[in-house]
């Protein structure tokens, strides 16, 4: 059987697949072969690479991704029933926190960073603005646990699941365990997570030669600047390569008084980690201002800006923006039509992803 076929059944077989692939076309990679009836395919188109996160030893089902997804929307994970991971990663968000520069969690509790958007979690390397976990199926107990977050312990969080007679079955289902475990908590969410790929913006079209799509000049004109100039650290196709860098933010005194170490915040005995972050995606950004590590900047327009005139000296920051990136107020617009072209309105509006 050729793959294109293998693929068309399988999405036949799923019709949130079609949902999330709005068309089985050739050049889509399947992942993970069907074991059982309810196995999923994940699959992404071939213009992106091969993923990090390969669901081995965490076989992707139907029942896995819903269980998933239930316990992303449910706050019965959190101290007092009053946060879920949806409180700070929005649907229409593109799952980051709208309108709040920093997150606000348990008793509105505020932390000192801005909620990052989920979607293309296969591919990340490391996860937090700091890369401070590398993992996605334990990257969840640090929300879970957080005193500005969820304010829980593992234990109670799993108890509190265990009291569901729905999640217990879901658990059996899933994991064929008579219990939930936090193990277990942790795949669940991972199948969700890593489910969610945003591949479908005009700037996808246009790489897959989709008929119809071509970007207008401006977009052309403003994509040529982008190689030239945000390619280097925001790479094609998803728009970071991962890597920590500083990009010449002021030194400003977060939340808690202090100036946000990033990168060095895990490696502290490295000085020549300090003030890095890790390149965000530029995919949605439609949906996920405010913008930076903390939330300083509403628009993309601002964030121009600072590329443009505010870049600071400070310790660590990249050669590439010693001195800044001269931009006119036309390549700029052109840049603006650019970064629109990455927006996936179906993949925000996707109700397979939304609350159960
Ligand atoms: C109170 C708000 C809040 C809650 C609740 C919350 N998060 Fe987050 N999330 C954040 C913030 C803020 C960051 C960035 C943290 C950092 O860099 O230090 C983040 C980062 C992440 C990332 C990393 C994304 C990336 O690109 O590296 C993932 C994945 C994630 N959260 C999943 C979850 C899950 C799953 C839950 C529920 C178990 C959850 N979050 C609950 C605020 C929250
Ligand atoms: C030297 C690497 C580098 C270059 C070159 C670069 N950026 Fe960035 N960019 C970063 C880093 C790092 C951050 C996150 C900084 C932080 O929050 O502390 C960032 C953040 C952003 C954000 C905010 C995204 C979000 O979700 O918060 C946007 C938008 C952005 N850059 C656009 C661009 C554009 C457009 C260009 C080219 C004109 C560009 N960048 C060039 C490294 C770079």
């Amino acid at each position: 059987m050729t793959s294109s076929r293998l693929l068309k059944i399988l999405c036949t077989a799923s019709v949130t697949c079609f949902m999330v692939i709005s068309s089985c076309r050739k050049d889509t990679v399947p992942l993970v072969p069907p074991g059982q009836d309810t196995a999923w395919t994940i699959s992404y188109p071939g213009h992106f690479p091969t993923p990090v996160y390969n669901f081995e030893n965490n076989p992707l089902t139907k029942e896995g991704f819903e269980l998933g997804r239930k316990l992303f929307f449910d706050r019965i994970l959190s101290a007092n029933n009053t946060v879920s991971c949806s409180s700070c990663h929005l649907p229409e968000a593109a799952f980051a926190q709208r309108g709040h520069d920093l997150s606000h969690g348990i008793r509105g509790n505020l932390g000192i960073r801005n909620s990052q958007p989920i979607f293309n979690m296969m591919w990340n390397t490391s996860f937090f603005w700091d890369g401070g976990s590398n993992h996605i199926e334990v990257q969840p107990i640090n929300p879970i646990t957080h005193p500005d977050e969820m304010g829980n312990t593992l234990e109670q969080a799993v108890k509190a699941v265990n009291e569901v007679a729905a999640y217990r079955e879901a658990f059996k289902k899933v994991f064929n365990k008579d219990q939930a475990d936090t193990e277990g908590i942790m795949k669940a969410l991972a199948q969700y997570m890593c489910f969610m790929i945003s591949a479908g913006s005009k700037y996808d079209k246009i790489q897959q030669g989709v008929a119809g799509y071509q970007f207008s000049q401006n977009e052309e004109r403003g994509y040529m600047l982008f190689k030239q100039h945000c390619n280097s650290c925001h790479t094609e196709p998803l728009f970071t390569d991962h890597s920590f860098r500083n990009n010449g933010l002021a030194l400003l005194p977060n939340t808690k008084g202090a100036i946000d170490l990033g990168r060095g915040v895990i490696t502290h005995l490295d000085s020549a980690s300090y003030y890095k972050f890790r390149v965000p995606t530029l995919r949605n950004l439609k949906y996920t201002s405010p913008f930076m590590h903390d939330g300083r900047y509403e628009t993309v327009s601002v964030v121009l800006e600072h590329y443009r005139k505010h870049v600071q000296q400070t310790p660590n920051l990249d050669p590439q923006l010693a001195h800044g990136i001269p931009l006119s107020d036309r390549e700029k617009d052109d840049l603006l039509s650019f970064l629109n072209t990455l927006n996936d309105d179906n993949f925000v509006a996707n109700p397979a992803f939304r609350m159960p």
